[in-house]
This record gives structure tokens, C-alpha cells and sequence, in this order.
């Protein structure tokens, strides 16, 4: 077979990680393909930057068409990130034949079903396992490896940017920002952070997760989205006395055909499996009706473990085309979308509330609680010393969002209720 010519979009982080496992790998990636594999482009900005990895010079170019209309070039591997000019340059190479892998979670989360439908009928592979939990290989997990089951919940750390954060606010007492700026620096973080710490980044991967494992096409803004910015040190404090950690959770559940998809800090017991997985690692938890609990854990975020789930797709098209198989793995959603309403959505909560230090508030606080059937499984009730404010911290039993949220409402209405500090998410192994 001759040898495979790749076009390759992008040399940052990613990218230089896969010009390095192609270079290091290739005895063995030429004994699985059977053939020798070459990059012939790279499609940067600016092709004067110093880069982290050597590259010949003649490689880069700064203008797509070189890539996209070389005849040569069987596959395009696409590294750079952004959703724009990105898009009109995939669905330009799958209408040339080409064949494209992405690490693009972006990309995938809003117009993955439009690219897959163009892939398909252009007898294109497209695959993007490296958009998910960097070089875990959970896609294929999912849709192979857990083919015959019916998945009913997935749970995941899927952001190794914010687990980093968080672990090191924790475990070091170190602060957001400065940690922040170390992730970026490690080549974790996305071009703009703010993806990554006001959860999108996390939203965008459980769309996909979701999307694949109930096989149902779930749409970005079917996820409810909220971040780490807002978390204190004084929180993580509070969650260590309790027995809780906390983590950034992408939570997927179905309940016969309806499902809801969120992403949000939760406070996990440190007994829970997804409690123990620290700094860029990412997990997903997936529990399966037939196969019971599995859990896929591995580097989340980083050049080269990326790198690795974007050469293995590789490897994958590199197959299909000895087979003559291309463009025909893809499998559509078999069922139409069906969300859960608020009422049908359940967890425990835990809250942090100010409020004055009087006789008879507690009991105010607790009769709204009770109202909606909510019960407490702990609560701690500590004076501040300033200005006559009474800390509450309490973790209720199980209630539904529509409670949840009517509390919330309650409690900010009540004139003894000085300020809700924080309110968090919790699970219990
Ligand atoms: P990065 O370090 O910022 O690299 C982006 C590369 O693309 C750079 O080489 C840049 O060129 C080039 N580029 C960007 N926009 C371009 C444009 N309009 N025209 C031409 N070239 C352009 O990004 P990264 O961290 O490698 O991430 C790449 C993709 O992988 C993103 O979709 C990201 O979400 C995804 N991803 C990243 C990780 C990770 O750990 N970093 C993990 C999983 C998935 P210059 O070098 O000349 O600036
Ligand atoms: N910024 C992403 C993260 C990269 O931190 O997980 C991997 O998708």
C-alpha cells in the first residue's frame, strides 16, 4: 500500500504531539497499517514562531488551500481548535474525499451531526476521539465496547483544567488564580480559559458523551452549565470537614426515555471513585444495565496523551481504507430527544448561608425546608464573630430541582437571610 499523506491543522500543544508518536511510533504504526505514514503539510498562523518540536520549514504554510486541495493528502488531521473558518475547512476536505480526525470538542458539540452527515456521504471517515477526555479512549468505549448495552448513567470528570485547579486549591491551598495560570502554562487550558472554569469546555464534551451513549442527538444547550469561578477556599474547607471533595461533574442520567444532562461544582464523598481522580486526569464513570458500574479513567488534557487518541483515530481510517470500509462506521441517534422536566430531576444539595444571629431564624429556615419535604442530613451552625452573622452549612436528603429552586427563592426573600455564600451539588458513593 503507498504511503498515507497527512495534511495536519495545527502545530500547537496537540499538534506537536502528534508529529512526535508519529515520528517515535511509526515501526509500530507501519506494522498495524502496513504502510509508512508522512506529513506532508502543517497549516499554522504564523510560520516564524519557535516552536516547541523541529519541523522542517518547507512543512508550514500559512494558507489552507495548499492543504485542502492537494490531491495528495488522503487525511486531515485537525488540531487547531475554533469553530468558523474551522468547519468550512473540514466539510471543504470530506467533499474532496478526504478524511478527517479532530480533537475538536468545540467543533463536534455544535455541528457534529451536520459534519458526520457530510462525512457519510462524501464515503468519509470522521473521528474525533480526542475531542472527550483527551487519551481516554471513552468514544469508543461507548459505542464499541458497550455496543450491546443500554447506558443509563454517565458521570464524569471531563475537564482537566478545572480538575487541576481544583485539586491544587485542596490539596495545596494554593490559589485559583495562580493555579490557573500553571495550567495554561502546562498546555491544559484552552486558548480562552474562560471555557474551561465557566464549564463550557465540560458542557460541550457531556453533549457528545451524551449524545453517543443514550444515542440521542443532544444539543449544547441542552446541558445546564455552571463553573468553578465562584469557588472558595472556604467551601473546599467546609467539604473537607464534611468528608466531601470537590470536583467539576458532568452528570448524564436516563430514566426510561427522558434525559437531562448538566454540568456543575459538586461535592462528592471522599469515598466516591470520581473523588481520587487528581490534577489533569480526567474519568468517566458509566453505569450500564447489563455490564452494572464501569469507570474510564486516564490524562484528560496534555500534547502528547492527546495526541495519542488522535494517532489511534488515525490508525482507525488507515484500517478502514485497506478495507474499503470508510464513511460507514458512523451510527445515527435511534432515538428523538426527550428532556427531563425539572420536577423529574433529583439530587442532595449542600448551602452556605449568613444570616442574623437572632432566635428563631433557624427555625424559619428549617420550616421552608420542611415545606417542600425536604430533610437535612447535616447541618453545622457556627457564629461569625463580626457583625452579629450566623453561618449555616447543611446538606439536605434528596429533592427535586423544582423544590431546590423554590427554596432558594424563599430563603434569598427572607429578611433574616443576610446572603446565600454557596450552593453546591452533592453525591454519595
Ligand atoms: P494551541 O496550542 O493553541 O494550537 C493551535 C494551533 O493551531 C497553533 O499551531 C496555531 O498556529 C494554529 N492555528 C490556530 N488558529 C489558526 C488559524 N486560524 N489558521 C491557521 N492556524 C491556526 O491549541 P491546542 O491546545 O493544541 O488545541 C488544539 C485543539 O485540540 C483544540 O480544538 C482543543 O480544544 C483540542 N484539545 C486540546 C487538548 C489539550 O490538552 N491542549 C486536549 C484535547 C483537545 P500558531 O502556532 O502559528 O499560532
Ligand atoms: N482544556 C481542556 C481540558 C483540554 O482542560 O480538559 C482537553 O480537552
Amino acid at each position: 500500500m503507498k504511503a498515507i499523506s497527512i495534511g495536519l491543522l495545527g502545530l500547537g500543544t496537540v499538534g506537536a504531539g502528534v508529529i512526535q508518536i508519529i515520528k517515535n511510533h511509526q515501526d509500530k504504526l507501519m506494522h498495524q497499517v502496513g504502510c509508512p505514514v508522512i506529513i506532508k503539510k502543517i497549516l499554522v498562523q504564523d510560520i516564524n514562531k519557535t516552536r516547541s518540536i523541529e519541523v522542517e520549514k518547507e512543512l508550514l504554510t500559512s494558507n489552507a488551500d495548499e492543504i485542502l486541495n492537494d490531491k495528495e493528502i488522503d487525511v486531515i488531521i485537525e488540531v487547531m481548535g475554533g469553530v468558523g473558518a474551522t468547519k468550512d475547512y473540514l466539510i471543504n476536505a470530506l467533499r474532496q474525499g478526504k478524511h478527517v480526525v479532530t480533537a475538536n470538542k468545540d467543533l463536534m458539540a455544535l455541528h457534529g451531526s451536520e459534519l458526520l452527515t457530510v462525512a457519510s456521504e462524501h464515503g468519509c471517515d470522521l473521528f474525533y476521539e480526542a475531542s472527550v477526555a483527551g487519551g481516554i479512549p471513552i468514544l469508543r468505549g461507548l459505542v464499541d465496547g458497550l455496543a450491546s448495552d443500554r447506558i443509563t448513567q454517565m458521570m464524569g470528570i471531563v475537564n482537566g483544567t478545572t480538575n487541576y485547579i481544583l485539586t491544587k486549591m485542596s490539596n495545596e491551598g494554593r490559589s485559583y488564580d495562580e493555579v490557573l495560570k500553571e495550567a495554561q502554562a502546562l498546555g491544559f487550558a484552552e486558548a480562552d480559559p474562560t471555557s474551561d472554569v465557566e464549564g463550557l469546555d465540560a458542557a460541550r464534551k457531556m453533549a457528545i458523551l451524551a449524545t453517543l451513549g443514550f444515542s440521542m442527538h443532544i444539543d449544547l444547550e441542552d446541558v445546564e452549565v455552571s463553573g468553578i469561578s465562584n469557588v472558595t477556599e472556604e467551601d473546599l474547607r467546609y467539604g473537607e470537614q464534611l468528608g466531601y471533595t470537590m470536583k467539576l461533574i458532568g452528570y448524564a442520567h436516563r430514566e426510561e426515555e427522558k434525559v437531562e444532562v448538566s454540568v456543575a461544582p459538586t461535592f462528592l464523598s471522599d469515598n466516591h471513585p470520581l473523588a481520587s481522580v487528581q490534577n489533569e486526569y480526567n474519568a468517566v464513570y458509566v453505569y450500564g444495565e447489563a455490564v452494572g458500574e464501569t469507570m474510564f479513567y486516564g490524562p484528560g488534557a496534555g500534547s502528547l496523551p492527546t495526541a495519542t487518541a488522535v494517532v489511534s483515530d488515525l490508525v482507525a481510517v488507515i484500517k478502514n481504507l485497506r478495507l474499503g470500509v470508510n464513511g460507514r462506521s458512523a451510527v445515527t441517534p435511534q432515538y428523538s430527544k426527550q428532556l427531563k422536566d425539572d420536577g423529574e430531576k433529583f439530587s442532595k444539595y449542600f448551602l452556605r448561608i449568613h444570616v442574623q444571629d437572632e432566635v428563631g431564624v433557624f427555625a424559619e429556615i428549617t420550616s421552608i425546608f420542611a415545606k417542600h419535604g425536604v430533610s437535612f442530613e447535616k447541618i453545622l451552625q457556627l457564629p461569625i464573630k463580626k457583625n452579629e452573622t450566623s453561618e449555616i452549612v447543611l446538606v439536605t436528603h434528596r429533592s427535586s430541582l423544582t423544590d431546590y429552586d423554590q427554596i432558594l427563592q424563599k430563603l434569598t426573600d427572607l429578611d433574616a437571610v443576610k446572603e446565600i455564600k454557596s450552593a453546591y451539588r452533592v453525591v454519595r458513593n
